[in-house]
């Protein structure tokens, strides 16, 4: 399935997007896809048909982001913790993403239209070497577009961006480049991943689960959190309304 999904909505899905929009819409949504496998399980299909439904339901989401105005999306795709699932799965969910990164290269005009720019956020080291240079062509090939931007946490937890940032900061004292006093929450920032992006406003986790699970953890301090039951290759229009409705009842007041 293409990354840009570009189907008609139903006459009242447009109105509801309408409606939406009347209220603060996000500027940036991080999403926890969870429930994939236990899709699989209740439709009696392999596991990775449950994450290649994922990914297909990923495509529809980025497209009502995209018609709600939504600047930013990030994704947990795939987490460093993942590496100890089956060697059977960790290679087919390689596999998956082989596959879908080398269709983003054949469609870099099409995000290139769309101004549409990706980012990988994570321990890519981790990555086998032929998926590391897909991920770098991605990034590279559409680092020129700001209109809406697509971060994939892949081979990502928070812990190891944050221990990544304190080697960084810790090696720059030790080349002479930082001095101690340099070190505050500015700086750190400025060494996560996400250092190019702006903090999330809303966190949208599917599948019942009610857990960070190591994802943006130093991003989502003033983050709202929304959790669904639904699995994620079930999530529908609705129930991103329903986290937008959910985020607008709960907008940050201004507290001193
Ligand atoms: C969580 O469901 C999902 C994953 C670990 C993988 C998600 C990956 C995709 C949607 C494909 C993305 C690919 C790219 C290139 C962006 P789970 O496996 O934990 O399911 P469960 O909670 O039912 O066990
Ligand atoms: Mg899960």
């Amino acid at each position: 399935m293409s990354w840009v999904q570009q189907s008609k909505l139903r006459w009242y899905e447009t109105l509801a997007v309408n409606v939406l929009k009347c209220g603060a819409i996000p500027k940036h949504i991080a999403f926890i896809m969870d429930g994939n496998r236990r899709f699989a399980n209740k439709c009696g299909v392999k596991k990775i048909e449950g994450h290649s439904k994922g990914f297909d339901k990923l495509t529809e989401v980025l497209q009502w982001c995209l018609l709600l105005g939504i600047k930013e999306v990030t994704v947990y795709a795939f987490s460093i913790e993942n590496f100890r699932r089956s060697q059977e799965e960790v290679d087919q969910l390689m596999s998956l993403a082989r596959e879908k990164f080398k269709r983003l290269l054949e469609e870099k005009d099409k995000l290139n239209e769309h101004g549409i720019g990706i980012r990988v956020i994570g321990n890519m080291a981790l990555l086998p070497t032929d998926l590391q240079k897909l991920v770098v062509e991605s990034m590279e090939s559409t680092k020129l577009n700001t209109k809406a931007i697509l971060n994939i946490a892949f081979s990502y937890t928070s812990r190891e961006e944050m221990t990544h940032a304190i080697s960084e900061v810790a090696w720059g004292v030790h080349e002479d480049l930082l001095k101690i006093e340099d070190i505050d929450e500015d700086l750190i920032q400025k060494c996560l991943y996400t250092r190019h992006s702006l903090q999330p406003d809303l966190l949208i986790r599917s599948s019942g689960e009610v857990r960070l699970s190591d994802f943006l953890l130093w991003q989502t301090t003033c983050c709202t959190l929304y959790f669904t039951p639904v699995l994620w290759p079930e999530f529908t229009i609705w129930d991103l309304s329903k986290a937008i409705l959910h985020y607008q009842k709960n907008l940050p007041t201004l507290m001193v």
